[in-house]
């Protein structure tokens, strides 16, 4: 079933937009500190889902804006496309593809289907082989080639078969639950092709100890490949070919390539072309490896988690609705209030590695030029995301967001810590001393320092420029009452989900990634002249001046290398 459902005209063509276009004015006119003090305003802006809360009083906006910005979802037919999501219609339209991660973490008994038929069974079949499987990998009933339980994995794979595991695995590494399944185990990435990332991903482990998770959506990737065969080489050379079998299995749609890899089909975990890439954490390229180290019951509070907001996101209506909310906000800072980045603000060191997930799943997603029927846009789509945890970041770039550029902020906040520490003595916890920060860090924000509140200060005449802090920075607080594995699924979610009601609104495909695609077309250029050079002397040619002279001189100055050079792995 191919979606062919053309919008003849632009978003920006409808009243929704120009009205918004116009509403900018009004709320230029505002300040947060005044906007702040409007109760039922504040009020309005508060909603609760599930345990999260979502206060979006301290953005630069009325109920007014928002009227507006539910009218502007109507005019781009939020609901419709929504709805077009989840019942597997092919809104994928470049690649002629369902966009069915919300199947992923469905119940069991949900019916969801893409192309005629109920996807759901399909994935509980690979989510019931991943339980078997790493139970028996756990247990140590399934060993490696010399007998000896597997403790160490190594997942191998990149961009979105690697930031969202990568995430997941960070944020669950000092939940005390997990940490308990996760004994005596370790889970390490190898994304970069850098052979510096392979260094570090096998260092100090025993490849006798070791499982290779090679995780890839095509099983084409050049890095994830050319790390698979590194890693099959270590193993290899160190237990020989045979133990291939016993130490490497693989994630992928492609299971003609993982077979011809020489991966056993049968240690094969398939996922579908239905899930994206940056999606697909849901699916067994996340569920694998985070099953070997904290077992498939964490796992599956994980995927509750996010079906949880699934739903949420499917029902809610669009005033109550986190997803929408986030969503229409971002679309109202980056297209009406002209500001094009967002900061990820964390409080919780566990969530170090989101933002980074989330820039793949924003960025690839709406970083477009052209509309679903490609149409040039006259409006930019897509943000710039960025993000740290607090208290690092406020000693990092904070300077800038609360004096120089305006970057809306999304600060992150969890009730209880997954580490409780107190000082007998100390004013307050050690988690009440992070979170103080959470609560300060927006209101400086909205409210800043007037010249007048300096001068009351005794602050010196020369310095009150430099002391003044303009206000008026929009920000969103979000806080969840833990971070177990469950709350780290709503979180995923909502964040995959507002990515996108943005797209839907900005009327352009979130779900391909054509972008990509030139640079690495040319790096096959580059390989292919770098392997020429060295094995038969052959001039850089068919590159512009500049390509020719970094090339010219990367070969001479590294022409010790000899034309055919032995294996050599990383030694540390
Ligand atoms: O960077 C482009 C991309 O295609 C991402 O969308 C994807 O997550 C990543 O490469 C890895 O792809 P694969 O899982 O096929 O190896």
């Amino acid at each position: 079933m191919v979606l062919r459902w053309l919008r003849t005209t632009l978003i920006c063509d409808t009243q929704p937009w120009k009205d918004l276009k116009a509403h900018v004015e009004d709320i230029k006119k505002t300040h947060l500190r005044d906007l702040m003090n409007d109760k039922e305003r504040c009020e309005s802006m508060m909603v609760e889902f599930d345990g999260m809360f979502l206060d979006y009083s301290r953005q630069c906006a009325t109920l007014d804006t928002m009227a507006k910005l539910y009218k502007l979802a109507e005019a781009a037919s939020l609901k419709q496309q929504i709805n077009r999501m989840y019942s597997g219609e092919h809104i994928n339209s470049t690649e002629n593809r369902s966009v069915l991660h919300v199947a992923l973490r469905a119940p069991r008994d949900a019916v969801i289907n893409s192309d005629g038929k109920n996807v759901v069974p399909d994935v509980w079949k690979v989510l019931d082989k991943i339980r078997d499987f790493s139970e028996k990998v756990r247990s140590g009933s399934w060993v490696g080639a010399t007998g000896k339980p597997l403790k160490d994995v190594i997942a191998i794979g990149i961009g979105g078969s690697f930031l969202g595991p990568l995430f997941v695995h960070t944020a669950l590494q000092t939940d005390p639950e997990a940490v308990e399944f996760a004994k005596g185990r370790q889970l390490r990435f190898l994304a970069n092709v850098d052979p510096i990332d392979v260094a570090r991903s096998i260092a100090g482990l025993n490849p006798e100890t070791t499982l290779v998770v090679v995780v890839s959506k095509t099983f084409t990737t050049a890095e994830t490949m050319l790390n698979a065969r590194t890693i099959r080489e270590w193993i290899s050379s160190a237990l020989g070919p045979s133990a291939v079998a016993k130490h490497m299995v693989a994630v992928s749609t492609n299971l003609t390539l993982v077979e011809k890899f020489g991966i056993d089909p049968n240690n094969a975990f398939a996922f579908w072309d239905w899930v994206g890439g940056r999606y697909s954490v849901c699916s067994a390229v996340g569920v694998l490896p985070l099953s070997l180290q904290y077992g498939f019951s964490i796992v599956e509070k994980f995927l509750k988690g996010a079906s949880s907001i699934d739903d949420h996101f499917r029902s809610a209506p669009f005033e109550k609705n986190i997803p929408v909310l986030l969503g229409l906000l971002s679309v109202w800072n980056v297209s009406f209030l002209g500001y094009p980045a967002r900061a990820i603000l964390p409080y919780s060191q566990a969530l170090e590695k989101f933002a980074p997930h989330i820039q793949q799943v924003s960025m690839e997603s709406n970083g477009k030029g052209v509309s679903i029927d490609g149409v040039p846009l006259p409006y930019e789509a897509g943000e710039i995301d960025f993000g740290e945890p607090g208290t690092n970041g406020q000693h990092s770039f904070y300077q800038l967001i609360h004096q120089g550029r305006v970057i809306p902020c999304d600060f992150i906040g969890i009730v209880k810590s997954q580490q409780p520490v107190y000082l007998k003595g100390e004013v307050v916890s050690n988690h009440d001393e992070l979170m103080s920060n959470f609560f300060a860090q927006p209101d400086a924000l909205a409210y800043g320092k007037t010249a007048e509140q300096l001068l009351k200060e005794n602050v010196s005449q020369h310095l009150i420029p430099h002391k003044t802090f303009s206000g008026n920075r929009p920000s969103l607080s979000l806080l969840l009452p833990s971070l177990g594995a469950y709350n780290i699924g709503q979180l995923l979610a909502s964040y995959e989900h507002r990515v996108a009601v943005e797209g839907f609104v900005w009327g352009i495909n979130s779900f391909d990634q054509w972008g990509v695609e030139l640079g690495k077309s040319l790096a096959t250029q580059v390989r292919k002249q770098l392997n020429a050079s060295r094995t038969k002397s052959e001039p850089v040619e068919g590159f512009n001046f500049s390509t020719s002279k970094l090339l010219t001189r990367y070969l001479q100055a590294s022409s010790d290398i000899p034309a055919d050079p032995p294996t050599l792995l990383p030694r540390i």
